[in-house]
């Protein structure tokens, strides 16, 4: 019998995040019950294949959330089933549930655009679309309307300067993001998921491409954002989980071995495969 989740971690988003950086610890955060996003004995399958199996989860509003573990364990899939882009993969079976704010994803009054608006992804290679830096900054707050034509170019440089993009870009905001770098148009891609203003942004290793002052700018803004938005990041990267993170679930096999507190996942984890994952031991 594998064990079930230890009890979830409930944070406020009170962050120092001005420490973040510098200190190689979780920020200080202080409890309230209040998950934006929670799974109810998650099951999802691919054809006959089992991929995750009853994962339950609350993610607290303002928190970070780091998934770990190794390759093919679930992490991808599980992020994706929160706004539910599995549900078009050939063969999705699923049991449980998926409820932002309590109410299911599922639900027939749910619309699948406004879900995707409060519950953004970015994706480990940046996927900008084919049409102009600006555009791609806009294409969201255009699609959602939620800004006058006349605050555009506004929103393009507050949101290109919050990623640190804009000094590299201001001057060619018509061109094709296509001949940025790869580091850049994942910036970009940031910059557009943060224009619609998400209640939660799912990241399945968004700094793997970056170089590492990217990487920093991304982390930061990750912290200063946090307590507007809750943020669940897939990595690879122990160090990044245990600076950027409060809470930490690892994934294995399919299943959430353990979830809790960062520092007590990395210092003190209750099962063995934790141990052996955040020492370095399982690859
Ligand atoms: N569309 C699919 N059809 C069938 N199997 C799939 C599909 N997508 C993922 N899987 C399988 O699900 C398992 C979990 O994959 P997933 O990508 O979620 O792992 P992961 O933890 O994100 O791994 P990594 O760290 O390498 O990104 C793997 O065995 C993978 O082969
Ligand atoms: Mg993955």
């Amino acid at each position: 019998m594998w064990p079930r989740m230890i009890e979830p971690v409930e944070h406020a988003a009170s962050i120092q995040s001005d420490a973040l950086m510098t200190s190689g610890e979780a920020p200080n955060v202080t409890a309230v019950a209040n998950p934006v996003i929670r799974t109810d004995s998650l099951d999802l399958g691919f054809g006959s294949t089992m991929i995750l199996e009853d994962i339950n989860l609350e993610f607290p509003r303002g928190s970070i959330t780091a998934l770990i573990g190794p390759s093919g364990s679930g992490k991808t899939t599980f992020l994706r089933s929160l706004n539910r882009m599995n549900d078009k993969v050939r063969g999705y079976k699923r049991a449980g549930e998926v409820k932002l704010d309590g109410t299911s994803i599922w639900d027939s009054q749910v619309d699948l655009l406004q879900l995707r608006r409060r519950v953004g992804m970015l994706f480990q290679r940046p996927n900008p679309f084919p049409m102009s830096i600006r555009e791609n900054v806009l294409v969201g707050v255009k699609a959602h309307k939620l800004a006058r034509k006349s605050d555009f170019d506004q929103i393009t440089e507050t949101l290109l300067k919050e990623v640190g993009l804009w000094k590299a870009v201001s001057d060619r905001l018509n061109d094709s993001p296509f001949r940025l770098s790869g580091g850049q148009q994942q910036l970009l891609c940031l910059a557009r998921a943060l224009a619609v203003r998400p209640e939660v942004l799912l990241l399945d290793e968004p700094t793997s491409a970056l170089d590492p002052f990217s990487i920093e700018l991304v982390e930061s803004l990750i912290a200063r954002l946090a307590p507007a938005v809750t943020f669940v990041v897939v990595t690879h990267n122990l160090a990044q989980a245990k600076r950027l993170s409060h809470n930490t679930a690892f994934f294995f096999q399919g299943r959430l071995m353990e979830y809790g507190l960062t520092t007590q996942i990395f210092a003190n984890p209750q099962q063995p495969d934790t141990q052996r994952y955040v020492s370095g031991a399982m690859g």
